[in-house]
Order: C-alpha cells, then structure tokens, then sequence
C-alpha cells in the first residue's frame, strides 16, 4: 500500500518537512509539472484514508458482498426418508479464502454445518478433499472459486459409494492399492531390512519423477469409464501407475512378481487409452503413460534396465557395509 502512495506522499512530506532544501534541484523541477498544491492535497488526504481503511479489521471494511451460488450434493444415511439432493446456498465470497475448499468451510461454518466433506492439509498434499467441481475430478483446496453468474456445482467424485454427502467410500479403491505391495521388495533380503541403505544413482532415481508424485487422491480413478463399469476387477489409472513407480524402482527386485500379477484379462488391459485420467489430474501426472509404459513391459517390448549401482549384502565379518560406488 505505502509503494502505491510513495510517489505523492514522498513529494508532500519533502516539502512538510523542510526536505526540500536537500533534494532543492531535484524537486524544482517536479515542482515545474505537478498539478497544484490543493489537488496534491486532496490526492494525499485520498491515499492516507486508503491506508487507514486498510489497517481496519477485514469485517468493518466496507466492501460490497461478492455473492456466489454454490449448488452442493447432499445426502445423510441417517435421514433415509430424504432422497440424495442438491442443496443451493448463496455465499459472500468476500467471507472467505479463495479456493472451493474454503467456500465449503463457509458454508459449514455459517450456513449448515451438517455439511461433511473430507479434508486435511488444505494445500494439495493429502488427496482427501478430490471431489467432483462443475463437472472436473479435483482437490477442492487446490481449486480457485471463479465469481460467475452460473453456480458452482459441487458433487462427490463420480460412480463411488456415498458414504455421505460428499464423502465418497474409497475402500475398493485403497484395497487395490494394498493388492500391489506399494512398498520396496528384495526377496531373500528379509533378515537385513532396515539394516542398510539401498542405494540409487541419479538417473535411476529420475525414473520415478512423474510418478512418486501421486498423493493417492483417486480423481483420475473416477474419471476413467473402464473403472466405472469394471471397478472391481480394473484396477485403474491410480493403482497402476503405482504398480508402475514399484516396477521401475531401481531398488526393487520383484518386478517380476509385480508383473505377474497384472497379467490377466482385466487388471490393466481394460484400459482403452481414453486420458482422461491424464485430463483430469490434479497434480499434472501422467497416469495414462504409465499404464501404457507397463504394458510395453508386459508384452516384452522394453525390459527394465539393470540397476546403476548394486547394493551389497553386509558383511557379518566386518561389522560394515562396503559400498559400492558405480556410474552416478
Ligand atoms: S487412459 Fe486408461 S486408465 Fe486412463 S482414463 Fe482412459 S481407460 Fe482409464
Ligand atoms: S495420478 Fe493424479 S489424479 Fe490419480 S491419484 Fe495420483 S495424484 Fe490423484
Ligand atoms: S485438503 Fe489435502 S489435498 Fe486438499
């Protein structure tokens, strides 16, 4: 604020102040241009009430409420006589942060709070708000409410189970995340676990970018058709770019294993390429790619590449670890 008024509130306190005789070239000339004295006046009078109107606490600015109509899918198993609903509110936009997120802590706050939705970081980390906004999968904390004539239109992600409201049941979905081993596996290694480090050279590690993103929202899971139809037996854009991040590991020795297992009719060749999982995620991810990578590994068209550098058992003997240091 003071930058907007530093160029008439320096001019006016040089000259309030005496400063003029220091900078006395200087100002003669601005002097020669500048309007006159009662304007600058006014013009200083205008910026210094700006600045005390800022300094006032948000609620006694006065500022016309900014009113948005926001359309929110309702349901509540306990009132089971009450069919699923869109329930309308309308919400000064000027009452809350900038994001759908915070539009429906508003509403939850002033205006019903039976409203439930899930929600944790409020920063596009935790994956829990993904809901359904005017009709795109996404993070309600990561999404800006644009003021509009038209309403915005907020449902829980689409063909899940409503556990109420717009808190989806995402069992299946974390089920088949479980049913991949979303962890590092060394078979033969079990006795040493945690024992040592597993190293990874640079660009083994590069391998994973595009991938260890995933925060699990299942936005592109829900926006895939294969996985409407067939969600129990697809396992979708979301678990098979997983199983993808754990194939591709450097550090992982049971890519075979992995492999095996998607080898069916339907755990990942019910995937026709549509993208729309790549469309609709959140965090810029490719999982479409990904599934088209682990299908070109199943098929034996590429192989995974051996690791950099290996890491080598202990030795009991010794106590300590030789490393090998390799190509990084
Ligand atoms: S590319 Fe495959 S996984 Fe992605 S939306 Fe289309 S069918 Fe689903
Ligand atoms: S790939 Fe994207 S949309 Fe899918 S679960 Fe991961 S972060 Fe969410
Ligand atoms: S609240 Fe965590 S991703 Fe939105």
């Amino acid at each position: 604020m003071f930058a907007v008024v530093n160029g008439r509130l320096t001019s006016w306190l040089l000259r309030s102040h005496g400063l003029a005789r220091i900078y006395g070239t200087r100002l003669t000339s601005t002097q020669k241009t500048s309007k006159s004295s009662s304007e600058e006046n006014a013009a200083v009078a205008a910026d210094l009430a700006e600045i005390k109107e800022c300094k006032l606490p948000p609620e006694s600015r006065k500022t016309e409420p900014r009113l948005q109509i926001v359309r929110v899918y309702r349901w509540n198993p306990e009132k089971q006589h009450v069919k699923p609903h869109i329930q309308q509110f309308t919400v000064d936009l000027n009452k809350c942060g900038t994001m759908v997120l915070d539009v429906l802590t508003l509403i939850k706050a002033e205006h019903d709070p039976t409203l439930s939705f899930r929600r944790s970081c409020r920063e596009g980390i935790c994956g829990n708000c993904s809901m359904n906004i005017n009709g795109v999968n996404t993070l309600a904390c990561i999404t800006k409410v644009e003021e509009s004539a038209k309403p915005l239109v907020i449902y829980p992600l689409p063909h899940t189970y409503v556990i109420r409201d717009l808190v989806p049941d995402l069992r299946q979905f974390f089920d088949q995340f479980r049913a991949i081993d979303p962890y590092l596996k060394r078979p033969g290694e079990d006795n040493i676990l945690g024992v040592r480090q597993v190293l990874q050279s640079t660009r083994d590690r590069k391998k994973l970018d595009g991938l260890h993103e995933c925060i699990m929202c299942a936005c592109c899971t829900y926006a895939c058709p294969p996985y409407w139809w067939l969600g129990d037996k697809y396992l979708g854009p979301a678990v098979l770019l997983q199983a993808y991040r754990w194939v591709i590991d450097s550090r992982d020795m049971a890519h075979k294993e992995r492999l095996g297992k998607l080898r069916d009719f339907y755990s990942i060749y019910r995937c026709h390429t549509i993208f729309n999982c790549t469309k609709t995620c959140p965090k810029g991810l490719n999982p479409g790619k990904a599934i088209a990578q682990l299908k070109r590994l199943l098929a034996g068209l590429t192989k995974k590449e051996e690791p950099d550098i290996e890491t080598p058992i202990p030795d009991p003997c010794h106590g300590k670890e030789q490393y090998q240091y390799g190509k990084d």
